[in-house]
């Protein structure tokens, strides 16, 4: 089972980046976290991060036919990116949606999401363990369609 996560902008600041919303774990941490999780499930794991949207799109679209699932954390481009979404419909590949802090109860732009509804697991708010989560979810629905 080859799993993709991809992290959009900024995600590689964690530890950095306002530590009261998003933790004071670095982005090695999470890389770490990513790397234990594959190894205990026995997954193949991908990850890519970027501060470009059009690098996103060429990455999902790279997916197609080589990963069985994503896992993204598309950040800020969550509010904004038709491309993104339109990237990962595209390629059709089942897509979990990770955001570390809890984006609901935060500012209304963050309100808009453009990948949600295409997604079908939304992990937020659990600090970077999320991810953990979400690759385990993913796991266990392809296991199901196996
Ligand atoms: C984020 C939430 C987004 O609103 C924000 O732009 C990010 C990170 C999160 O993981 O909580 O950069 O996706």
């Amino acid at each position: 089972m080859k799993i993709l996560v991809i992290n959009g902008p900024n995600i590689n600041m964690l530890g950095i980046r306002e530590v009261n919303i998003y933790g004071s774990d670095n982005y090695e941490k999470l890389l770490d976290i990513l790397k234990k999780t594959a190894n205990e499930e026995n997954i193949e794991l991908e990850h890519f991060q970027s501060n470009h949207e059009g690098a996103i799109v060429d990455k999902i679209q790279e997916a197609y036919k080589k990963f069985d699932g994503i896992v993204i954390n598309p950040a800020a481009y969550t509010h904004t990116s038709v491309a993104i979404l339109d990237a990962l419909k595209a390629v059709s590949l089942p897509t979990v949606e990770v955001h570390i802090s809890k984006v609901s109860d935060r500012e209304d732009f963050r309100q808009v999401n453009f990948i949600r509804d295409y997604a079908i697991k939304s992990f937020e708010g659990l600090g970077i363990s999320g991810y953990k989560e979400a690759i385990i979810y993913i796991k266990n629905y392809l296991k199901e369609q196996e």
